[in-house]
């Protein structure tokens, strides 16, 4: 049997393109602020374990973690590998890792310290540029030094500060560049003091302000879908687009983090970060190179068309009991560390507007929200009705839309539903899909979305991270939707029950504008082939 019998691709072209050759970056030494946090084992070690396995560390590398927790290296190696295993046993983890690849883990092992103290005392800093400096010597880093603050967001200025105070920061002998995870502040005001004293202390070349949406392949996919095909631009616009709906949908509770949802809800948690990405990738300008500085500019042109969104464009909601995926579960009001007369919104959806020649007149329709029917990350593109329509058994009004949608997890792909006419002697349309999949063209690779973006901080790729400005913008839009609804008093929670499809008021909100309705939200594909 041929290789392509053999593969049975559902697609048109019979093979996929070899991976690409990305080589070891340059030598470097990674710190860890955090070291024994969830952040550090679930996700930055198995992704760095990950690169090891694929020969994508520096030759000449170190990691240290720094940590409050009192224990040596090998504790806090052994407790990294514990989690890697747990990966391996537990078949239904994204991390994809079939088994340990003994060899790879032991060469990143042997490259790992720690470094015990406390972040907010000087005297770990000191102790750390000795550490460093007999790291660079040992393992030949360069004086390179990537910090990672793998830390509760209240900490990010002081950790930066100190950095600054130790000359941790300065580039004399090596590149120093920092990452700093989200939430990047919590709003207009405490973005704007944040970035004041993170760029009193670095240059904004040294800062990695990370998203990790943009870490994932279908959404870096994107841009690769609209400015690598010469299909799909000319049509995406106000000319022959209707609207877009963007959907997040998760089928997970707020996971026993009562006390940082109850100050954070889904409007901050997701909205201004993970799906203003999507918004970006989606409605952005074609730059005119892939690097960093021409994709920036591209989306802080389109952030500055988008108008704040008013409260009257803004629903939230609050998931009240119920059954997800046949497991009952209770309301977000009965959560551990949850107020039983919490106002704070598990769910939000949203009409967006884009001020520019592409986008006029086009709403963005944004939802996004926890104890949903499913779990489901698409951004769908509605297109406009063909102008006439010579169907006697199908009038104009009955003709489906188009829809392309962009699959970005769990299902991983793209499909345009499109009209055919049905087989038979008379003419009858039925809607049909074009279907590509990941999973049909490519093989899983062993990745939990850090890969790409940690590999692309040692080269020092900035393209997958966000601006200053951008981040701004972005609080900027979402402001006097968090002001409306922080001095608001009571809500009518709880308003939608665990696993619907979100409170009918979302319903509403996209209706109001000729009847428009939400995609029902794309069900896994076993559910959809029974
Ligand atoms: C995090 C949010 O940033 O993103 C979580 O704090 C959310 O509440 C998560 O569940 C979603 O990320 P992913 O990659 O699991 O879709």
């Amino acid at each position: 049997m041929s290789e392509q019998q053999e593969r049975k691709p559902r697609g048109w072209v019979l093979s996929s393109p070899p991976r690409g050759q990305a080589k070891p970056p340059g030598p470097c030494a990674m710190v860890i602020f955090g070291a024994g946090g969830d952040l550090t084992k679930r996700l930055l070690v198995p992704a760095l374990y990950n690169l090891a396995c694929g020969n994508l560390i520096p030759e000449d590398f170190a990691v240290t973690g720094v940590d409050l927790r009192d224990q040596d290296a090998s504790e806090w190696r052994e407790s990294l590998l514990d989690m890697l295993r747990n990966f391996v046993r537990d078949k239904s983890s994204e991390a994809h890792i079939e088994e340990i690849n003994k060899e790879a883990w032991e060469r990143l092992a042997s490259r790992m310290s720690y470094v015990q103290g406390d972040l907010t005392k000087p005297d770990l800093y000191e102790r750390l540029q000795e550490h460093l400096d007999q790291v660079a010597r040992d393992q030949q880093t360069g004086g390179n030094v990537l910090f990672y603050l793998a830390i509760a967001d209240r900490f990010f200025a002081t950790v930066i500060d100190h950095l600054g105070k130790a000359s941790l920061a300065s580039e004399d002998a090596g590149w120093r560049r920092v990452v700093i995870e989200k939430p990047f502040g919590h709003d207009l005001p405490s973005a704007r003091d944040l970035n004041k004293r993170v760029l009193s202390v670095l240059k904004e070349e040294q800062v990695y302000r990370i998203d990790h949406f943009l870490g994932k392949e279908t959404v870096q996919n994107i841009m690769a879908f609209r400015f690598a095909n010469g299909l799909f631009e000319p049509i995406w616009n106000r000319d022959r687009i209707d609207h877009v709906q963007i959907t997040v949908a998760e089928t997970v509770g707020i996971e026993r983090r009562g006390k940082f949802y109850e100050k954070t809800g889904a409007l901050r948690d997701m909205v201004p970060n993970h799906v203003f990405q999507l918004v970006a990738m989606v409605a952005m300008d074609p730059p005119a190179g892939f690097d960093a500085d021409a994709i920036h500019r591209k989306k802080a042109d389109l952030f500055c068309g988008m108008e704040s969104i008013q409260p009257e464009d803004a629903v939230r909601g609050q998931y009240g009991p119920g059954v997800v995926l046949g497991e009952h579960v209770r309301g977000y009001r009965e959560e551990p560390d949850v107020a039983a007369d919490s106002n704070i919104e598990t769910y939000v959806a949203l009409r967006l507007h884009i001020d520019n020649w592409r986008w006029a007149g086009v709403p963005i329709y944004l939802r996004t929200g926890k104890h949903m029917a499913r779990r489901s990350t698409e951004i769908a593109i509605r297109f406009k009705q063909a102008p006439f329509a010579p169907f006697e058994a199908t009038p104009m009004e009955q003709l489906p839309p188009n829809w392309l949608v962009l699959r970005i997890q769990p299902e991983e792909g793209i499909s345009l539903q499109f009209e055919v006419k049905r087989p038979g002697p008379v003419v009858e349309l039925a809607p049909v899909l074009m279907d590509f999949r990941y999973r049909d063209w490519f093989p899983p690779e062993p990745n939990v979305g850090y890969e790409t973006l940690i590999y692309d901080c040692i080269i020092g790729d900035q393209t997958l991270f966000q601006r200053a400005d951008q981040v701004e913008a972005a609080w900027r839009i979402v402001q006097p939707v968090l002001d409306a609804w922080g001095s608001q008093i009571a809500a009518d929670f709880p308003n939608y029950e665990s696993g619907s499809d979100g409170p009918a008021a979302a319903d509403a909100l996209i209706a109001r504008d000729g009847g428009r309705s939400w995609r029902p939200v794309t069900p896994p594909r076993q559910e959809a082939e029974k």
